[in-house]
């Protein structure tokens, strides 16, 4: 397993949030996060990238404990993190964006994130804030990936987006995938269920359900009970 979290417990200021979240993720795979809105997915990442403390339970990342490490020495170990609000510079451009990100890694490791992104290439000089919510997003998963990082955590890349845009994050992806292991928070169960390999159910605070994202889509009594989405599928 790339990465282990067991029995997480979280704090916000005076509340509970996380309860007992425990999660398996083995390497060159996407495992995703389902679970309602407030059911502490995000608490769970952040958890993780070191950006909240948790209370009690431990982290593992690459059979090394990670528990309670500030959040650039996570990142320096390896974890990258793509936040739902994106996490990018507004007033700067597209290339002082990726470059940020880039630091003093090699130069080809930025035309590689380009040619991955095509619509990037072409919107190089423009701020980063009169992009469209797609072209945001793709500069986000862009900066993650020039941190070369062996671990991404994304978080509801598809929050907002267009259908035909919702697919091309599901391309990037299983791109992604190809050279780097993924967990991906999302509430898209179409796009979860096209990208990820195994799943954990999060529930008020807790992991209550996982296993392969295959048995999940024939399961639509768990759908129901935990998600309440098997009804929009289509
Ligand atoms: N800064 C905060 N202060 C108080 N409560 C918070 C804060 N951030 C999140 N929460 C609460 O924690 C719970 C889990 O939130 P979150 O992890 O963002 O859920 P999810 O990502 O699954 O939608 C929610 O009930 C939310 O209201
Ligand atoms: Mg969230």
């Amino acid at each position: 397993m790339i990465l282990r979290v067991e029995g997480l417990e979280t704090y916000i200021g005076e509340f509970h949030i996380l309860q007992g979240v425990s999660l398996e993720v083995p390497p060159g795979e996407v495992t995703v996060i389902l679970g309602r809105n407030g059911a502490g997915k995000t608490t769970t990442l952040r958890s993780i990238m070191g950006l909240l403390q948790p209370a009690r339970g431990e982290i593992q990342f690459q059979g090394q404990p990670i528990t309670g490490l500030p959040a650039h020495i996570i990142a320096r170990k390896g974890i990258g993190y793509v936040p739902e609000d994106h996490g990018i510079f507004s007033t700067l451009t597209v290339e002082e964006n990726l470059r940020l990100a880039l630091g003093s890694r090699r130069e080809e490791l930025l035309e590689k994130v380009l040619e991955l992104f095509p619509d990037l290439k072409v919107a190089l000089r423009k701020r980063a804030g009169s992009l469209s919510g797609g072209q945001k997003q793709m500069l986000a998963l862009g900066r993650a990936l020039v941190t070369e990082s062996r671990l991404l955590l994304i978080d509801e890349p598809s929050k907002g987006l267009a259908p035909f845009m919702v697919e091309k994050v599901g391309e990037v992806i299983r791109q992604i995938k190809e050279e780097t292991t993924v967990v991906l928070v999302e509430q898209n169960f179409n796009l979860a269920s096209a990208v990820g390999d195994r799943y954990y159910i999060v529930d008020d605070g807790r992991t209550v359900a996982h296993g392969e994202v295959a048995e999940l889509v024939r399961d639509t009594s768990l759908q129901q009970r935990y998600l309440g989405v098997s009804l929009h599928r289509h």
